[in-house]
């Protein structure tokens, strides 16, 4: 090679690898540009171009259901409607007055926080790629197999988080076991919604295992001083039935629907459901996992606490459910077993994953 030192993007991605202090490690150093790595190509940033972005004055917004209530059954009727027409046609909602206390989902965003702002010789305890680790930590999932990298850190939690309390790390262990409780109950409490909303028997989905657990994944965006150049999270659906997504005060996500990104603005008390790639294939198409992404900002860190329901046995597998299928609406995806469905996801940059696309008939 004539001169100079060509650096090749692995040995970059190896390099911010190896630092184990994530996108807020290059924000301590004091980056006033984001490296190469982060930055989408210009196809990208171009093609970007031709998404509209809601307009102010169309009032569009995903709907935001108060669960108050929700064992009454004149309530619950009406609950059970709004949940139908949401995940029919958005694959997303706000749940308001769902049952988890303002203190303890605070607490779990506040501790996501302290994690991730604690000392780097304590964090890099967990940095991690072993996705059998029940505590790791990482800067992007899919930082070897992505074309682009995010501009994000994040903190995963296996389920059954009381069996291992004492590995979780100081900062956030009573927060996280009380927020996992909660949103446990809540999770299974909305499957049972979207069954009756399926027009199936309330106990349907959690007997089909489809809350059998539940990950935590703490995201901590922070500021991005050249936002425009990169994103916080690639368009992606998720992999689970559903997600419970918390979030503080700072937007950033947004939803792909018809074709224009509407911003899921964070309110106070609200948690967001959306429908997981899973729940799309059982659903036999009926509720969609709609494309969503989060953007960066330059004011920061914008906090989240993605918690996806789903089954981790790897023999397990999903079909559409029969009752959902008939001679004029056959099934739409085959059989999917969970061992594959997981090999694929872990091993695909999520700016290449296919999701259900691999699973139609
Ligand atoms: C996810 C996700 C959005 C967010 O974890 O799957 O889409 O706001 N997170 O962090
Ligand atoms: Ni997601």
């Amino acid at each position: 090679m004539a001169g100079g030192i060509v650096v090749s993007r692995n040995e970059m991605l190896k390099a911010f690898d190896e630092t184990q202090a994530g996108v807020k490690g290059l924000i301590d150093s004091g980056v006033s540009k984001i490296p190469p790595i982060f930055v989408r190509p210009s196809n990208e940033l171009a093609q970007e171009l031709t998404y509209k972005t809601a307009n102010q004055d169309d009032q569009v917004q995903i709907p935001i259901i108060d669960l108050s209530d929700f064992e009454n059954p004149d309530r619950r009727k009406q609950i059970v409607e709004q949940v139908r027409v949401a995940s029919e046609t958005w694959g997303f909602f706000q749940v308001v007055n769902h049952g988890i206390p303002s203190n303890v989902s605070d607490a779990m965003i506040d501790g996501v926080k302290r994690f991730n702002e604690m000392d780097i010789e304590e964090k890099r305890k967990y940095y991690s790629r072993d996705s059998t680790r029940k505590v790791r930590f990482s800067s992007n999932h899919d930082l070897f197999t992505s074309k682009t990298a995010n501009w994000r850190d994040t903190l995963t939690i296996s389920s059954a988080v009381q069996v291992f309390k004492q590995e979780l790390p100081n900062s956030c262990r009573e927060s996280t076991v009380e927020y996992s409780k909660h949103v446990a109950v809540l999770g299974n409490a909305v499957m049972e919604l979207l069954s009756e909303a399926l027009g199936l028997e309330p106990g349907c989905l959690n007997s089909m295992e489809c809350s059998k657990e539940h990950r935590i994944t703490g995201h901590y965006y922070p500021a991005c001083p050249e936002p425009e150049l990169t994103l916080g999270t690639t368009m992606h659906s998720d992999i689970g039935f559903i997600t419970l997504l918390l979030q503080n005060h700072i937007s950033g996500l947004q939803v792909l629907h018809q074709d224009r990104w509407l911003d899921v603005e964070p309110i106070p008390g609200g948690l967001v459901v959306n429908i997981g790639d899973l729940l799309q294939l059982v659903s036999n198409g009926k509720f969609i996992s709609s494309k969503h992404r989060v953007v960066a900002n330059n004011i920061g860190p914008r906090i989240s606490v993605a918690c996806p329901f789903g089954n981790p046995s790897l023999v397990k597998s999903y079909s559409p459910i029969t009752e959902l299928t008939s001679e004029e609406n056959p099934p739409r995806y085959r059989e999917v077993v969970m061992g594959e469905y997981f090999h694929k996801f872990l091993n695909t940059g999520l700016d290449e994953y296919l999701g259900l696309d691999y699973y139609k008939l």
